[in-house]
């Protein structure tokens, strides 16, 4: 389908060329707008499930201020993902009413710099690497549009290695880490929002400027807990739901790494992300 070709054209060898270049020149003429809800996320970090939250808040909220104005347009409804998209995508987003929830793996150096100018809400979400390359390694294994990798051990030297889809996470928490302290930026662990939902989506309603009764706040938590969203993926998500609602839980690394890669993570996490304003935040 659609989403496998382009989800292929951002996957290479070289970091360089992860991209499809036609997308992404037609990416520049994508005009952020103040109140667009933009969620960054590396692949594997939670991306859907924070996406979830995020349409469904933004959903009751704009139901509610509009009075049954219809923001859920069949017809508007666009692939969240930025960067996913043939090159007609940023057209067809310009049609979509606000506020328009967008989500993205890119690293920002590589988003359309309207984002920033434009001051667009960000809500970063970062997760352990080690859970990240864990459930990237099944994930890839599991959908075919994805490179396969006969053992863990040769998925563990491509991401240490950086030869990745979307590049390396150790990159990418570095370019992103120059955005951490911004006034626009609100960074979340998988982690702390796994521990505590309730909070973190309040958290994140807040942050954007959401506000909802308490008994709608626990509708949206209800719908995006993993085994709802689990449930529900045949229908949401196709054939992919069974591959990306995995097991939606912390330190499944344990499961696969071996006591040197263990020690081979640790150290490169140590050296550039640890001491770092992402670093200290994220739970490893
Ligand atoms: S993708 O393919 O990059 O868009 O994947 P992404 O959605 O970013 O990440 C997939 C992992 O998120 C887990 N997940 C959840 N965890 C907790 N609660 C909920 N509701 C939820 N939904 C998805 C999903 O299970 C993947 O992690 P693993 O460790 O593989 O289970």
């Amino acid at each position: 389908n659609g989403i496998a070709v382009h989800f292929t054209n951002i996957c290479g060898e070289d970091e360089t060329k992860q991209t499809n270049p036609e997308v992404f020149r037609a990416m520049e003429s994508f005009e952020a707008r103040s109140d667009d809800v933009i969620l960054a996320g590396y692949p594997k970090s939670g991306t859907n499930w924070v996406g979830q939250i995020l349409s469904d808040l933004v959903a009751t909220f704009e139901k509610k201020r509009l009075e049954e104005k219809s923001v859920n347009d069949e017809e508007l409804e666009e692939f969240p993902y930025l960067e996913i998209g043939d090159t007609e995508k940023y057209e067809r987003m310009k049609k979509l009413p606000s506020r328009r929830v967008i989500l993205t793996h890119l690293s920002p150096e590589k988003l359309p710099k309207s984002i920033f100018k434009n001051k667009a809400k960000i809500l970063l979400l970062i997760r352990n690497p080690k859970d990240i390359a864990t459930s990237f390694f099944h994930f890839s294994n599991a959908w075919s549009a994805l490179p396969s990798y006969e053992t863990w051990d040769d998925f563990f030297i491509a991401f240490m290695t950086e030869k990745m889809p979307w590049g390396s996470y150790f990159n990418y928490l570095s370019e992103w880490n120059k955005y951490a302290a911004d006034e626009n930026v609100m960074t979340i662990t998988y982690e702390e929002l796994k521990e505590n939902q309730t909070l973190g989506v309040k958290n994140i309603a807040s942050f954007f400027g959401i506000s909802l009764t308490g008994e709608e706040l626990r509708s949206v938590i209800e719908r995006s807990s993993f085994q709802s969203m689990k449930e529900n993926s045949l229908k949401t998500h196709g054939a992919l739901g069974s591959m990306l609602f995995r097991k939606g839980g912390v330190s499944d690394w344990k499961n696969l790494f071996n006591e040197e890669q263990n020690e081979k993570m640790d150290k490169v996490f140590e050296e550039r992300i640890a001491r770092t304003k992402l670093g200290t935040k994220l739970k490893y």
